[in-house]
């Protein structure tokens, strides 16, 4: 039965931790999956979540299943997080928030929402962007197209570029965007950016997508989500991806969130009627436990305040490690200019090399980073950085 089914090619990022892990080299370096490591290569538990998991086991009286969107008390934590306690969105009722395994499962949901709901419409990446996205969308059946995005001559945002190719984008189409710490390039436009993208989207008539995965990571919870806010305006309509694998290190308990954010509070109704019907038939419910972990951290004023401290921790290590990064290539002799890199934001650096040159860094020191050059910054570590950048200065030399 089987002998017709061809072999599927290894997956371009968590391909590369099967291969790491394989590898015998006690000096590997893992600089592939977006995974947070800290000094000592361990990504942890976060102690606010080991505290929450005490509390969730000892309050759990029933594993029966959860409603088809899951808890509304995680939904309404999930959006007080993204918009801010005060927002007109939340006031007014009109986003409704399912709870979906990891974003990746929001990301799904969206494309077998859009493809059943509105047909017609094209949905536009920005030109890099994740390497699962095409993927995820291609499987839901939504035909996509790319926006410019990164410009490899300044390491920096193509904004004019974006900004005129979506001036000329049809209404009803889509554009997935990432709400901060774009991934995988590190380069996010400004807040005033952010405005004339929202402002384009609007008057054209163009639904947003935002794919919001690394809140905190950047500079911080409220400043990652300005850009966000900016397409919130009143009456307009978006959809938010959510995933908090990353700010609660909740990885494997894939906790993510889908918001749709409609008109008004009766549209929102509609709209989570066809939100349920595509959940039913992709997992039915979401999984309790990872979910019930962020809402008791939400909701628990001292134990929030514990993992905002930790998650700065995170983000302060990150960006340590970026101005070593850039203080080391340099010593190591490496040519050209790598500023660019503390300029960045989140966990990636495009770093610039070629996927030669990232071919070899595999084969010949045993050091992994994604096929674009992406480079995981939290994979960077005082005990690795002179091996990492002499490396680097072999393979560019
Ligand atoms: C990444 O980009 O490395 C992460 O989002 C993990 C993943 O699933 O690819």
């Amino acid at each position: 039965m089987f002998e017709t089914v061809q072999a599927a090619p290894v997956d371009p990022i968590l391909g590369l931790t099967d291969a790491y892990k394989a590898d015998p080299d006690p000096n590997k370096i893992n600089l592939g999956v977006g995974v947070y490591q800290d000094a000592n290569g361990v990504t942890p538990v976060l102690p606010s979540v080991v505290e929450a998991t005490r509390r969730v086991v000892a309050a759990e009286k029933t594993k029966s299943y959860l409603p088809i969107p899951g808890s509304p008390q995680y939904g309404a934590a999930v959006q007080r997080l993204m918009l801010g306690a005060e927002h007109e969105v939340i006031a007014s009722g009109r986003g409704s928030t399912s709870h979906t395994p990891g974003g990746t499962g929001a990301l799904r949901v969206v494309g077998d929402f859009l493809k059943q709901n509105l047909p017609a419409a094209k949905l536009w990446l920005t030109d890099p962007t994740w390497a699962n996205h095409p993927a995820i969308f291609a499987a839901a059946g939504v035909a996509t197209d790319s926006v410019p995005y990164f410009d490899s001559a300044t390491n920096g945002l193509a904004f004019d570029a974006l900004l005129a190719k979506l001036r000329t984008l049809p209404a009803g189409d889509a554009v997935l965007l990432h709400g901060c710490c774009h991934n995988p390039s590190g380069i996010d436009p400004t807040v005033e950016q952010w405005q004339q993208i929202a402002q384009t989207l609007a008057e054209r008539g163009v639904l947003p997508v935002l794919d919001f995965a690394y809140q905190g990571f950047g500079i911080g919870l409220e400043e990652d989500a300005q850009g966000l806010r900016e397409f919130c305006q009143t009456g307009a309509e978006l959809i938010i991806c959510s995933s908090f694998s990353k700010n609660f290190g909740l990885y494997r308990e894939r906790v993510g969130a889908v918001t749709f954010i409609a008109a008004d509070a009766d549209r929102r109704d509609v709209v989570q009627s066809q939100v349920n019907r595509v959940i039913r038939t992709l997992y039915s419910n979401p999984p309790a436990h990872g979910a019930a972990l962020v809402q008791t951290i939400l909701d628990d004023d001292a134990l929030a305040t514990q993992w905002q401290a930790e998650l700065a921790e995170m983000r302060t290590r990150i960006n340590g490690m970026r101005t070593l990064l850039v203080k080391k290539l340099a010593e190591h002799g490496v040519p050209g200019d790598y500023s660019f890199i503390e300029k960045q934001l989140g966990m990636f650096s495009f770093s610039g090399l070629t996927k030669q040159q990232v071919e070899r860094l595999k084969q010949e020191h045993s050091i992994y980073m994604v096929g674009s050059g992406r480079i995981n910054v939290a994979g960077v570590s005082a005990a690795n950085v002179d091996r990492l950048c002499a490396a680097i200065a072999a393979v560019c030399g």
